[in-house]
């Protein structure tokens, strides 16, 4: 098959096209055909060399494929191959096929196709998953920085389809609008100055963190609740979180959230439920570029240079 390798840590020029023997499903394990392998930051600072567990150089990148099954491994049901799946593991998904553990792939109802599943994936999970610790109640005013990335479009969809106000941070008029049309009231433009004011917020939903991230806890309206689950914009300052204890009052909560820290069951049922909201036209993926699979390089070259809408997919 051809897969596309992590030749030596380092930029994007590491990323080869090579021919590689097809993976074996072992004990518990399904062998996926790939049709749409999502690209994403986790696999830069993977090729990066800055992912851990650091894997040897040569392993194929990528964690999330979407396909059909086309063979089992020992103690696994049979009735999987010819399913339509998506899987998300650890590195593989950069090739024509990829062995997952069967506790880490999900059925894809009809109306889902795989390019969608990698669009939705890991981005939807984190936003929902995230999103469930705030309890976001009907007509709660919900902030989302980082809102035309990959996770901010997930979460202010989700946080909309909650019954939140969503305002939405971005960073052109033209993203803007298209936020709004997947279900935001408010948009602010962080390129055109201040992108706060002294607007306030039940929920803030951060992937950004960064130099702002003080204020934005400021905002917090009293029983607020900050859901901090990315870095886009740097690490924060040290005094970042003292707003926790000036604003002490107001009973704010702050939850840091990674994906990591969720059991496979957990993430499953989540992303059954995404992709059943998706099926029912309740949940949009965005796609931002098709990319065939041997132009992997230029997939992450897009992705580290100007901000993309939406996800970018290999398709092998
Ligand atoms: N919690 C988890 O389990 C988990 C899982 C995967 C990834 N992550 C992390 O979450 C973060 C976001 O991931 P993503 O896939 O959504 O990234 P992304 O698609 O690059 O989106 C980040 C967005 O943040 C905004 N942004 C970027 N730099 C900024 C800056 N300096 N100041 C203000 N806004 C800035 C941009 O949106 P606008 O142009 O629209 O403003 C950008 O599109 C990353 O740090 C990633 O590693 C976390």
């Amino acid at each position: 098959m051809q897969a596309v390798i992590v030749s030596s840590f380092g930029g994007s020029d590491v990323l080869q096209v090579v021919e590689r023997a097809e993976p074996a499903p072992g004990p518990g394990q399904v062998l996926i055909q790939v049709e749409a392998a999502g690209v994403g930051y986790v696999d830069v600072t993977a090729r990066n060399g800055d992912y851990q567990p650091l894997p040897e150089p040569g392993f194929v990148p990528g964690v999330e494929a979407a396909g059909t099954v086309v063979a089992v491994g020992a103690a696994v049901d049979e009735r999987w191959v010819g399913r339509r799946v998506f899987a998300l593991g650890r590195n593989g998904a950069y090739a024509e096929a990829v062995v997952a553990d069967l506790c880490d792939v999900v059925r894809l109802p009809d109306g889902v196709g795989a390019v969608d599943a990698v669009a939705l994936g890991v981005n939807a999970l984190v936003a929902h998953l995230a999103l469930r610790r705030a309890h976001v109640e009907e007509g709660e005013r919900v902030l989302v920085r980082g809102a035309g990335g990959g996770i901010g479009l997930m979460a202010a969809q989700l946080a909309a389809a909650s019954g939140g106000v969503v305002t939405a941070i971005t960073s052109s008029p033209e993203r803007g609008e298209r936020l709004r049309g997947l279900g935001v009231t408010h948009v602010r433009d962080r390129t055109a100055g201040r992108d706060g004011g002294a607007e306030t917020y039940d929920v803030v939903v951060d992937p950004v963190a960064g130099a702002e991230l003080g204020r934005h806890i400021e905002a917090l309206r009293p029983n607020g609740r900050y859901l901090l689950v990315g870095a886009a914009g740097g690490a924060p300052a040290p005094d970042a979180f003292a707003g926790i204890m000036t604003t002490y009052h107001n009973s704010p909560s702050l939850f840091a959230f990674s994906l990591n820290s969720v059991d496979a069951a957990t993430v499953g049922q989540a992303a059954a439920e995404l992709f059943g909201r998706a099926d029912r036209g309740a949940l949009r993926a965005v796609v931002e570029e098709r990319i065939p699979l041997a132009e992997a390089r230029r997939a992450h070259e897009r992705l580290e240079s100007t901000p993309v809408f939406g996800k970018i997919v290999l398709r092998p």
